[in-house]
């Protein structure tokens, strides 16, 4: 009847709102909820361009707009990580290269430095075998002339008493031994100095004018080539001194040698000599730039040289040994303006005395 009619509708319509019911919800909620969670597995993935699902005007819309923008959101702080990164490779590449680069630039300063340290300990071990050489030269010509000189007078008056008639024989024998044994020490100095190649050469009356006019003769034509003009102001007559010719020779050509390396365009040279109050002075004057008063004591120093490679340094030093083996002095004479004077004194040799 009417009531299972009813019963029929009511169940009809009762599944017909489950079924819709069902749709709906599996429609509105289940499926963006499975997109949203698709998405969100991408995402998990590392895909952020992932997009969640359709843009509703319902609440699964404004999640899901929500959800588009944090997207982005965590897109665009990927791409800044990205690319602080990158600046941070970059500034650490260029950090590596400069360091590269400076311990480059160091190893290399160190080499140089440690070659000017080798230098200098060269130098410093030829400077003081230079100097000990010149010591030992010294040294050996005074112990020559100090020793070797009367033991050789002894030994000629030994020798001459010896053919006196008057000595026994016993005598005789006695002063045979006492020459022996002088001839002892005479052997050795002789020795000693042919191990020191110090050759003291005979000191004989020398008349500096005859060297000076010998030397500038020789030097003449250079001069003139390289537009020097010399002057020579001798004094007649000059004292003589007692002297190692070949010495004052040398210290005349190191002096001119220096005032012609003081004059490269050419200029003038004076020479000069007098005597009295019982020296000998010889006076060197040119007309090149001079040397600064800071200098005045340093140019005679071995070694010191403003001229490079082209120097040896030695030249003044050489002349100082001389003059002082001479007993004499040298020196820069100061002067105003430029140019520079050398004045060397030694004594004059006095007659009579056997020095
Ligand atoms: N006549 C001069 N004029 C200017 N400077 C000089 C003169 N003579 C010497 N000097 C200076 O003294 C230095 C040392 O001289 P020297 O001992 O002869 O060595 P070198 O000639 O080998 O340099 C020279 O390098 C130079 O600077
Ligand atoms: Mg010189």
């Amino acid at each position: 009847g009417l009531r299972g009619q009813l019963l029929v509708i009511l169940l009809v319509a009762g599944v017909a709102t489950i079924v819709a019911l069902t749709v709906f919800i599996e429609r509105g909620l289940n499926r963006p909820i499975r997109l949203f969670l698709a998405s969100m597995t991408a995402v998990e993935r590392g895909d952020l361009a992932a997009t969640p699902p359709s843009m509703r005007r319902d609440e699964m819309g404004e999640l899901a707009v929500g959800f588009t923008r944090m997207l982005d959101r965590i897109r665009e702080s990927h791409e800044e990580n990205a690319r602080l990164l990158e600046e941070i490779r970059r500034f650490n590449q260029d950090l590596q290269r400069r360091v590269d680069e400076a311990t480059e630039v160091l190893a290399d300063r160190n080499e140089a430095l440690q070659q000017a340290n080798e230098l200098l300990f060269d130098l410093t071990r030829q400077l003081r075998r230079a100097e000990h050489f010149a010591t030992m030269g010294q040294l050996t010509a005074t112990m020559a002339h100090e020793i070797g000189t009367p033991l050789n007078a002894v030994s000629l008056h030994l020798q001459l008493l010896a053919r006196s008639a008057a000595l026994t024989a016993a005598d005789r024998h006695r002063l045979g031994i006492i020459d022996q044994q002088i001839q002892r020490p005479v052997k050795t100095i002789h020795e000693f100095l042919a191990a020191a190649r110090v050759e003291p050469r005979p000191r004989q009356r020398v008349d500096i004018n005859v060297l000076i006019r010998n030397v500038t003769t020789l030097m003449g034509p250079a001069l003139g080539a390289k537009g020097i003009v010399c002057d020579v102001r001798l004094a007649e007559p000059l004292a003589p001194i007692r002297a190692d010719e070949h010495q004052i020779q040398q210290l005349l050509l190191n002096l001119l040698g220096n005032a012609v390396d003081a004059m490269p365009g050419g200029g003038h040279l004076r020479i000069e000599t007098a005597s009295g109050g019982g020296f000998v002075s010889l006076t060197v004057t040119d007309s090149g730039p001079g040397i600064p008063p800071e200098l005045r004591e340093r140019v005679f120093e071995p070694f010191f040289t403003t001229k490079g490679a082209a120097g040896t340094g030695l030249g003044l030093a050489v002349c100082r040994s001389i003059v002082e083996g001479h007993r004499g002095t040298i020196e820069l004479a100061s002067q105003p303006g430029p140019g520079a004077t050398f004045v060397v004194r030694v004594p004059a040799h006095s007659e009579g005395v056997d020095g």
